[in-house]
């Protein structure tokens, strides 16, 4: 050890304990993250202490820390890299090590903050670690500082370094594209590194800011699993690294370009944050903890959530093909059967007539609307629900006004072609000039119609960043939040959907400025299961954008039954996605059938914990509320190959109460056995005991392919 120990730093959460170990001339060690200790357990020794060296190695060993860096005797990852010009006039422009530190509580015993100062490098680095007793969720925030008088090139500041344990055995993480949001990947951990990076310049359907670790025999509901995701809606690097002891480092951070920093002097670099969870109760634990913090970081008008409104969205209705007769008819339609939010999706707005054209130019095209939108939106009002509008204020198609006036304002590099995606360009967001043009342009369409929601998206990754030949990525992500935050500040009582061709900018740093993401594109029921499964590891239901589309599924072609395209969207912020105007009797029936079952459950579905399971053969389930009174949503995805399903087995419930249970799916021809069962089940000896559901397992009715079932679960 270079630097003697100086005492420990230990936060307890409700079922994690943190313990790093201090030295007073260099970043804290870490010593302990995992599953909570007694209040006065702590390291027998300091590590200086305990460590023997190694054959052929340092005289003196360089344990992993808090803020690992480059140069000293550090060979691991380093959470930071950076340089002064390769050579500054002192020479000392490429190691780190710190010299001094500091730490104070933020909050006693649950919020800590480092101070380390390299004195060489003149490098300054605040590290604050935020334990909420009440989720365990760790938030890390990490800021460095020039403390030099000549500009220092950062080219990785990792958000946080994190200790996994020695038996560690996998990582789950995610990637997926458009209409493909959230496919599960399992990588066994091992001696070679794991690395997960996002260059796509907004959070990608590629690549989830976010992972989950579990160890040897973890599942959904037992065992002891990590979680770790990025606040953050831009490029970004994930890595998982083995150390020499056998366990590994975690770090996260953003992803930045070659030159895309220089820090002058004494300016401060703030990482995007971290949110970082330990459970023992597996990765459903891991997601319950993740719910709580994306839950407590959320902001909402009026200072609290409101029940999620039933929507419906005009897209995959109508398209571009938008008047107002047919609008109002669409509203009045919804309207009638429960609807409570209008939202008028893309095509309303000058030279939009297709996706080549338009985007830049944020006024009515009075072609298609005459009267303006006013009295569409005055119409929707007037029905009772509230009217939402969509915008893409980040693009620009080259076809348009505001870029034949300003061709100069989109993101582009001197001498390279533009290249378009969807036929659009992105917006220079970090030029005063667009970011005004933007807000001048949103507020007047906020000021002049009665929008309560705006769903805002961006159908494009960001390519050639660059604002006058500086590269631009990450100052775009932090010019989009200061332009959301600009909206919310003006226009407080307006919720906000982010979209990106469905999930492409999913993320709990997109989620602190808006109230709900559009998951995916891709509304089929059969690959919505999926993708919702992943999604639900990290963000909790009610934000979940998941609505009734039509049969045949315009992303993929396959039909299912309403019923089943229902029970899939029930779970998440609920909605539809179809012309209402062209629903036959029966489908009519049931789609209002379910926005009203969900107006009857949306306050157990939205408001508790959440819990995900295999119920074999293909059919997966998940429940929504609180142990005592939660709601059971079975889907089977694919025909069983058994005469009978396997039972059920909800590990979760009170093994003490007994349960009634009411099915909530309408009796359809399937559901009559569901009927039959239940009934059964709820008459002969009274309710269900929850030490049988929990050890022997719920009963499950026989189902076909693409069905589900809903049902309620009350203990008495
Ligand atoms: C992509 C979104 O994901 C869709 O819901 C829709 O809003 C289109 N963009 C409109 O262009």
């Amino acid at each position: 050890m270079r630097a003697h120990s100086d005492g420990f730093v230990t936060i307890h959460g409700k079922q994690s304990t943190l313990i790093l170990e201090l030295v007073a001339t260099g970043a804290p060690i870490w010593r302990y993250w995992g599953v909570k200790l007694p209040r006065d357990c702590a390291p027998p020794c300091p590590l200086s202490d305990s460590l023997g060296i190694p054959t052929f190695s340092l005289d003196q060993n360089v344990p992993f820390t808090l803020f690992p860096t480059f140069g000293a005797g550090w060979y691991g990852a380093p959470a930071f890299l950076a340089h002064r010009a390769g050579r500054n006039s002192l020479g000392k422009d490429f190691t780190q090590d710190f010299t001094s530190s500091n730490w104070a509580w933020d909050r006693r015993d649950e919020a800590v903050t480092f101070t380390l100062l390299d004195q060489i490098s003149n490098i300054e680095v605040c590290i604050s670690l935020d334990l909420d007793p009440t989720n365990d969720v760790l938030s890390c925030k990490t800021s460095l500082t020039n403390r030099g008088t000549t500009d220092l090139s950062v080219q990785w500041l990792a958000s946080a370094s994190l200790p996994l344990p020695a038996d560690a055995q996998k990582v789950i993480s995610f990637t997926g594209r458009h209409n493909h949001e959230f496919e599960e990947i399992e990588d066994n951990l091992s001696r070679a590194t794991w690395l997960r990076e996002n260059r796509r310049g907004l959070t990608s359907h590629d690549c989830v800011p976010g992972a989950l670790v579990a160890l040897a025999g973890t599942t959904e509901h037992n065992g002891h699993a990590y979680g770790a995701q990025l606040a953050w809606s831009g490029n970004h690097c994930q890595r998982i690294d083995p150390l020499d002891d056998g366990g590994y480092q975690w770090q996260l951070g953003a992803w930045l370009a070659p030159g895309e920093i220089q820090l002058g002097p004494r300016e401060t670099l703030r990482a995007c944050d971290v949110l970082a969870t330990f459970s023992p109760h597996g990765l459903n634990g891991v997601a319950q903890n993740f719910h709580a913090g994306v839950r407590a970081r959320m902001t909402w008008p009026s200072g609290s959530m409101k029940p999620r409104p039933v929507h419906l969205n005009t897209w995959e209705g109508v398209y571009f093909d938008l008047n107002e007769a047919t609008l109002k008819h669409m509203a009045e339609e919804a309207a009638a059967i429960g609807v409570e939010r209008f939202v008028l999706d893309d095509g309303w707005f000058q030279g939009r007539s297709s996706d080549k054209s338009g985007l830049g130019d944020w006024w009515v095209d009075t072609d298609i609307f005459p009267n303006g939108l006013g009295q569409l939106a005055n119409h929707v009002t007037g029905l009772g629900m509230e009217f939402g509008l969509w915008v893409e204020p980040e693009m620009v198609n080259p076809d348009s006004a505001l870029y034949r006036a300003h061709p100069d304002w989109a993101l582009q590099i001197e001498g390279r072609a533009q290249l378009t995606a969807r036929n659009q360009l992105v917006l220079d967001l970090c030029k005063p000039e667009v970011f005004d043009y933007l807000l001048d342009h949103l507020g007047t369409l906020l000021e002049t119609l009665p929008i309560s929601y705006l769903k805002w998206d961006h159908n494009r990754d960001v390519t050639l960043a660059g604002s006058d030949g500086a590269p631009a990525y990450r100052g775009q992500v932090l010019a989009s939040y200061r332009l959301f935050d600009a909206i919310r500040a003006a226009w407080p009582n307006v919720e906000i959907e982010a979209c990106a061709g469905g999930g492409g900018r999913i993320d709990a740093g997109i989620l602190q400025r808006t109230h709900r993401v559009w998951t995916s594109d891709c509304i089929d029921a059969v690959s919505r299961v999926a993708i919702q499964r992943g999604f639900l590891r990290f963000f909790p239901p009610e934000v979940m954008g998941c609505h009734i589309g039509a049969s045949p599924a315009h992303s993929t072609g396959r039909r299912q039954a309403m019923n089943f395209r229902a029970n899939v969207a029930f779970g998440g912020h609920f909605g539809i996605e179809l012309d209402p105007r062209h629903l036959n009797a029966q489908d009519r029936k049931q789609v209002a059938f379910w926005i009203r079952a969900y107006k009857d459950h949306r306050h157990i579905l939205h408001s508790g914990k959440l819990w995900q399971g295999e119920a074999g053969e293909g059919a997966t389930w998940q429940a929504q509320g609180q142990p005592d009174d939660f709601i059971l949503s079975v889907f089977r995805v694919a025909p069983s190959g058994r005469r009978h399903p396997p039972k059920l087995i909800l590990p979760f419930v009170d093994q003490a109460r007994a349960y009634k249970l009411t099915l909530i799916s309408p009796s359809s021809q399937e559901q009559d056995n569901a009927v039959t069962l239940l009934a059964h089940l709820n008459s002969s000896r009274g309710n269900v005991s929850g030490a049988w559901l929990a050890n022997s397992g719920l009963l499950l009715p026989p189902m076909k392919g693409e069905d589900g079932l809903i049902i309620r679960l009350t203990a008495s």
